[in-house]
């Protein structure tokens, strides 16, 4: 079977940073969406963290209501979080870990650890019609963990891998390269559907988009850092030719 064209979602949470660095609100992460869309990019994605670092209430109600393409809000699985879900009904939610002290989601969440708090957050948003995923690290006692706690999707987290080939560590590189790509396999055996993210860049996004099971990449902070260089849009075209060309290797 062909693999189906990979999905970009288009993480806005930095133009955020960028506004917030001096209040006000330029630059509006919801004009940098649609901008991302006319692009390529598949879907939006925007992190509403506790301490409202990035995104704020109002680009969560706004992305909703102005952007035509699906918003995946990511949230820690509290009851805040789990009010404002309801209330904005998104296409979907991407469960992750939040501490406030980290700069960016450090690791995936604990599916094992955390199964009670978890399944009723999962079970919620389900019965509201909203697509769940979970952060997870591509750990097998992870996925079966996520697999038993009924969410359909899992996002596997990249950030290890990409760090260590940055740093150029390479053998620590080649084991979570491994690990992804038995984790990817392994997830979809479970019927899951597997998408992944964090810290991806043109080269890395090329090499994941070569794993069949992939469906959906999240991708932020590089497409932002680059903008500055090249502007959102060339940004976006050129994340999605580099997928396209990891795409291709799947079908080969
Ligand atoms: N996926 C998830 C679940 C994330 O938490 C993040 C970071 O907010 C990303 C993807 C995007 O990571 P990056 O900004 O490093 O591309």
């Amino acid at each position: 079977m062909s693999p189906h064209r990979l999905r970009l979602g288009v993480n806005v949470d930095h133009v955020a940073t960028i506004r917030n660095a001096r209040g006000g609100r330029h630059p509006d992460p919801v004009r940098a969406a649609k901008l991302a869309i006319v692009a390529g990019a598949d879907g939006i994605t925007a992190h509403l963290r506790e301490d409202r670092r990035h995104i704020r209430d109002d680009d969560i109600a706004r992305l909703k209501a102005e952007i035509d393409k699906p918003l995946n809000f990511e949230m820690a699985a509290t009851d805040e979080m789990v009010r404002i879900a309801l209330e904005t009904k998104p296409h979907a939610v991407c469960l992750v870990p939040e501490k406030r002290t980290e700069r960016t989601t450090e690791g995936g969440l604990d599916a094992v650890r955390q199964h009670a708090q978890l399944a009723p957050v999962v079970h919620t948003l389900k019965h509201a019609g909203i697509r769940v995923s979970l952060f997870i690290g591509a750990q097998p006692k992870q996925i079966e963990a996520a697999a038993e706690l009924g969410a359909p999707v899992v996002e596997l987290h990249t950030g290890s891998w990409c760090d260590a080939l940055t740093e150029g560590r390479e053998a620590e590189a080649k084991a979570e390269w491994e690990l992804i790509r038995a984790g990817a396999e392994m997830a979809a055996g479970f019927g899951l559907e597997v998408h992944a993210g964090h810290g991806l860049d043109y080269a890395t996004a090329e090499t994941i988009a070569a794993l069949p099971q992939v469906v959906e990449l999240n991708i932020g902070h590089f497409l932002v850092g680059e903008s500055v260089f090249e502007g959102l849009a060339e940004t976006v075209k050129f994340m999605r030719a580099a997928m396209e060309r990891g795409r291709k290797k799947a079908r080969a």
